[in-house]
Formats: structure tokens, C-alpha cells, sequence
């Protein structure tokens, strides 16, 4: 395998650190060791996060082509299109957002503050589109894309997510590769690793860096989609071509896919009874911020499977802390007392 070939801009801070949940792991009953590798503060670029990771590998394909505005699209509150607003204008390039409306969450103020906010202070064309949730290639990010034809400039395209670009599951194979040398200064190796999964090309990529040393089954996907089956064919798909492009050796089994999807709903960008007592209990216990989206789904994955046994004792756990709390504030109606 040979990730070194493809080149990378830095746009992180370098390795981002683990930290053991202490209070976390004691208060579950202390059989289970949990741990968090910090991808929500990795950069300085607007909080970072697992999009910024990924982005590095595309930056030098961006140049590389002289294009001048990076395009993408998510939801309302997306933190892909606030990363690459913060990305494009670190390199001097413009940006075009388009922002549809996933999340069937109503509150005066969703489209305009937490990321969307970040995005427009950052300078980018932020375009809102009335378009419902969907993982997949959009009609609208197209438009947009010739839009920036139209006007003269040379477009750069990044998908939802980063996910279904040639590239975009590198960024976690190189995350899988890092935990690697972490292990080897820890001096153990963790049993599992829990990670949140929309798009895919976050568990795409480290389900090939842990292929690497026979681990990808031990990547614990905790679906956030509500919309699983999209969700894992995205993700295995994904696995199977940046195996290739890595030169991974190996096709990937289907059983190396793992996606809980226990944890998801009730909808996309909406949160559950239980994803609202994982965000407050880990903000309690460790200080730790995750969002009604992403984390707080993978929290409560996480912290259900040691309720229930599902991890066996003595068992290290780590969880892919990918970002997302700048979407906090959309959702402070939900947390108005707290
Ligand atoms: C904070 C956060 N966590 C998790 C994910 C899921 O990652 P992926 O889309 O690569 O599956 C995303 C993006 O979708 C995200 O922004």
C-alpha cells in the first residue's frame, strides 16, 4: 500500500491527539476503555474537522489544474461546505456553496447561524436550494458548477462529503496509518474504533488503512443517515476503489463493511432521546462537545454498545471525534434549558 505517492497539502495541524475518556469510561462501569482521536480540533482553518482532512489530498489536484473556486454542497448546516469555504479562502480561491434543505428542523434562525454563518463570514458564495436530503451526485451542485463556467472561472468539484471524488477516502487511510504510530508510543493497540457515517469516505478510507493490518472489521460504523442501505453501498463502494488506488493488494469483503444502524433516527439532522443524553452527558463528564448530527449519534452508539455488554471487558475503544459542534448553535431551542 503507497499513500505516500499522492500528494498532500497541509492544512491541519499535523497528528491529532487521543484522549482517554476517563470519567466517561468510569461512569459506564469502567470495564471498557474509552478513548477519543481529536479530528474536530485538527486545523485552524474555521474548527477543522474530518472534511479538512480529507481536502489535504485534493488541494494538490485543484492547483495542479489552476482552478480558481472550489464548488461543493451539503446541507444548511453543513460543516463540508464550511470547510472548504475556510480551505478556499486560505489559498486565495473563491467558493460556491450549495446549501439544500436535508434537515427537517424549523427554527428562524437554522440558515443563519452556526456554520452557514461561518461560511458567508468566510467569504463564500452561499447559495440556498430547497433540494431534500441525499448522499448521492446532485443536480443543483452541477448548476452550480456551470454557473462558474458561465462567468468565466475554472470550477473544482468536491462532492458531499468529499465522498465520491477519486480521492476522497484518502484522508482516513492516512488517519488509520497515524493511529498506528500513536499505538506503537502508547504501547497497545485499540480493539475498536468508532466512527459516524453519512457519506462514507471517513469509514471508506480507514476501513482500508485498517485493512492494512486486519482490522477493518473493527471499525465500528454508527450509521447518522437514517438512511442506512445508501449509506453502506456508498461507503463499500468507496472502500473498493480507494483500495485500488492505494494499491491495497486485496479486494474488501463485504463483511468488513460494519454499519450499526441502531442510532440514526429518527431522520437525518434530527436527534433522538438518546442522542440528546450522549451530547449532554460526554459535555458533563469530559468537557467534550458533539452535535445532534454526526457525534452526538455516534456518542450514543458508543455509549449504548458498553451499556449493553456489546464491547467485551477489557476492551480498548477509540472514537473518531470527527467535528460538528459549530452546527450547536442551530439547534439551541433543543438545549434552552440545558
Ligand atoms: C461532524 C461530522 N461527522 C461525521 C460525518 C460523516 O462523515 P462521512 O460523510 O465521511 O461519512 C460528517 C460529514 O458528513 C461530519 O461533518
Amino acid at each position: 500500500m503507497n499513500l505516500e505517492r499522492f500528494p498532500r497539502y497541509p492544512l491541519t495541524f499535523g497528528p491529532t491527539p487521543i484522549q482517554p475518556l476517563k470519567r466517561l469510561s468510569a461512569h459506564l462501569g469502567g470495564k471498557v476503555e474509552l478513548y477519543a482521536k481529536r479530528e474536530d480540533c485538527n486545523s485552524g482553518l474555521a474548527f477543522g474537522g474530518n472534511k479538512t482532512r480529507k481536502l489535504e489530498y485534493l488541494v494538490p489536484d485543484a492547483l495542479a489544474q489552476g482552478c480558481d473556486t472550489l464548488v461543493s454542497i451539503g446541507g444548511i448546516q453543513s460543516n463540508q461546505t464550511r470547510q472548504v469555504a475556510a480551505v478556499a479562502a486560505h489559498l486565495g480561491m473563491k467558493c460556491v456553496l450549495v446549501q439544500e434543505n436535508w434537515v427537517n428542523y424549523h427554527d428562524c434562525v437554522y440558515d443563519r447561524v452556526g456554520n452557514i454563518e461561518l461560511s458567508r463570514i468566510l467569504g463564500a458564495d452561499v447559495r440556498l436550494v430547497p433540494d431534500g436530503f441525499d448522499i448521492g451526485i446532485r443536480r443543483s451542485w452541477q448548476d452550480a458548477i456551470d454557473s462558474v463556467h458561465a462567468a468565466g472561472g475554472k470550477p473544482y468539484a468536491i462532492p458531499a462529503g468529499c465522498s465520491e471524488h477519486r480521492l476522497g477516502g484518502l484522508g482516513f487511510v492516512g488517519f488509520a496509518q497515524e493511529v498506528r504510530q500513536q499505538e506503537a508510543e502508547l504501547g497497545f493497540r485499540f480493539d475498536y474504533i468508532v466512527v459516524c457515517s453519512v457519506t462514507g469516505s471517513t469509514q471508506a478510507g480507514m476501513i482500508v488503512g485498517f485493512a492494512a493490518d486486519g482490522r477493518a472489521e473493527r471499525v465500528i460504523g454508527i450509521d447518522a443517515s437514517a438512511k442506512p442501505d445508501a449509506t453502506r453501498a456508498q461507503i463499500a463502494h468507496i472502500a473498493a476503489s480507494t483500495a485500488e488506488l492505494v494499491g491495497l493488494g486485496r479486494t474488501i469483503d463485504e463483511c468488513e463493511v460494519v454499519l450499526d444502524t441502531r442510532y440514526g433516527g429518527p431522520e437525518y439532522g434530527l436527534p433522538n432521546e438518546g442522542t440528546l443524553e450522549a451530547i449532554r452527558l460526554c459535555a458533563r463528564l469530559e468537557g467534550m462537545l458533539t452535535d445532534p448530527v454526526y457525534e452526538g449519534k455516534s456518542m450514543h452508539g458508543m455509549i449504548d454498545k458498553v451499556r449493553l455488554g456489546e464491547f467485551p471487558p477489557g476492551s480498548r475503544v477509540l472514537f473518531a471525534h470527527l467535528g460538528g459542534a459549530p452546527a450547536l448553535s442551530a439547534y439551541s431551542f433543543l438545549f434552552r434549558n440545558g
